[in-house]
């Protein structure tokens, strides 16, 4: 059972935390409801083993990885901790069904489907081997049709959250999801840094949170320390949306800091575009050179720190993040927020009704 560290989690809260998320860490098996949403060249063996033993449910990226490479990785995992833990798999995959079959091998106990909707026989293939299958659902219809799928559980990502992002806040997703999804726990994640945040979700309905930014500074965080420093240094404003410059040529929504490679990303989309307008380039040629513009660039901004030339991928919660300090410390911090917020009786519309009321008739 998850402890204090140095902070002070105020006992009403703490009761009404676990009441509110159990459904959520039960699903999970773990302590908080807390997953530490996978983030590619960041969540490998050591941030997940951290974040899973501080409490919290790690989850492998496994975007960039053969199915080799990702035994190899959960093996590590396996080796760092005996709690519950995650892989996220990008459904677009070419060795999809190999990348489930490692996990499935290797007793992992949640896979998180990514990067679109998965297929009933995705889920299935999950589920054949006992594990859990989660999906994103950027909207209430597709939430309807992952649950008649088989889906057990559901993440909700607003347009806040760092990294591929849908056009809907996450504030609007919640409204328009939670209330109506009983079937499965969903959790909430996108522009969440502080325990306050992941009160008030639950609160409305959620089984818990994920959040990626707040982990990236986590002293167990393998991100390069000029990465960290970009973090650190970050406001919520300098996490900005991809720029598409033409209608015609499409641009993923990417949320990153700012950076030189942002400003070059709009030049070059110009530059192309003319070329395809004086015929030097097909349409086909012209979108391919728009799209190859970031590639490799997660990696050299989070493993080589070239924090101007690369992706500096990071949520608009990057304004929460501070300092670098360890995992623990960091659910120590949520939690506490968490609870007070939850612990704090001004907050409850009957009690202060209550007390207004008694005012108003002590007044007269
Ligand atoms: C650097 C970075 C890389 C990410 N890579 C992935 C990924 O590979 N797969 C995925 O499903 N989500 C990815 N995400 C999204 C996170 O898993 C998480 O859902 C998101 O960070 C939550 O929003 P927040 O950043 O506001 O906390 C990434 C996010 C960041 C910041």
């Amino acid at each position: 059972m998850i402890s204090p560290g140095s902070s002070i989690w105020n006992p009403a809260g703490k009761l009404r935390l676990d009441r509110l998320w159990r459904r959520g860490c039960d699903l999970l098996g773990s302590d908080c409801a807390i997953l530490g949403g996978a983030m590619t060249w960041v969540s490998e063996h050591t941030l997940v083993s951290a974040i899973s033993n501080s409490g919290g449910f790690g989850v492998i990226a496994s975007g960039a990885m053969t199915p080799g490479e990702l035994d190899v990785e959960i093996g590590r995992t396996l080796a760092c901790t005996d709690k519950p833990f995650g892989v996220n798999i990008i459904i677009m995959h070419p060795d999809l069904d190999a990348l489930i079959d490692v996990c499935g091998r290797r007793g992992v106990s949640h896979i998180v489907l990514a990067g679109g909707l998965p297929g009933r026989a995705s889920i299935h293939r999950i589920k054949s081997f006992g594990t859990k299958a989660i999906a994103f659902a950027p909207a209430l219809v597709v939430a309807r049709k992952l649950v008649r799928a088989g889906i057990d559980a559901l993440i909700i990502e607003g347009m806040e959250a760092g990294g591929h992002t849908g056009p809907v806040s996450t504030g609007v997703l919640a409204q328009e999801i939670l209330p109506e999804v009983k079937e499965v726990p969903v959790f909430v994640a996108g522009g969440i840094g502080r325990g306050e945040g992941i009160a008030m979700y639950l609160e409305m309905g959620a089984a818990g949170c994920q959040l990626g930014t707040r982990f990236v500074c986590a002293t167990e965080s393998i991100a390069h320390p000029e990465f960290k420093k970009a973090f650190i240094r970050g406001h919520a404003r300098d996490a900005v949306l991809s720029v598409q410059v033409d209608p015609e040529f499409s641009v993923i929504p990417v949320r990153a800091l700012a950076n030189a490679a942002t400003k070059r990303f709009a030049a070059t989309q110009h530059d192309v575009i003319a070329r395809y307008r004086s015929s030097e380039l097909s349409q086909t040629q012209a979108q391919l050179e728009i799209e190859h513009f970031w590639a490799g660039a997660l990696r050299r901004a989070i493993l080589d720190g070239d924090v101007e030339n690369g992706s500096l991928m990071a949520g608009q919660s990057v304004g929460m993040v501070t300092k670098e300090h360890s995992v623990a410390e960091i659910i120590d911090e949520l939690m506490e927020q968490a609870t007070a917020a939850l612990g704090d009786d001004t907050k409850d519309l009957s009690a202060l009704s209550k007390r207004s009321l008694m005012e108003v008739a002590s007044a007269v």
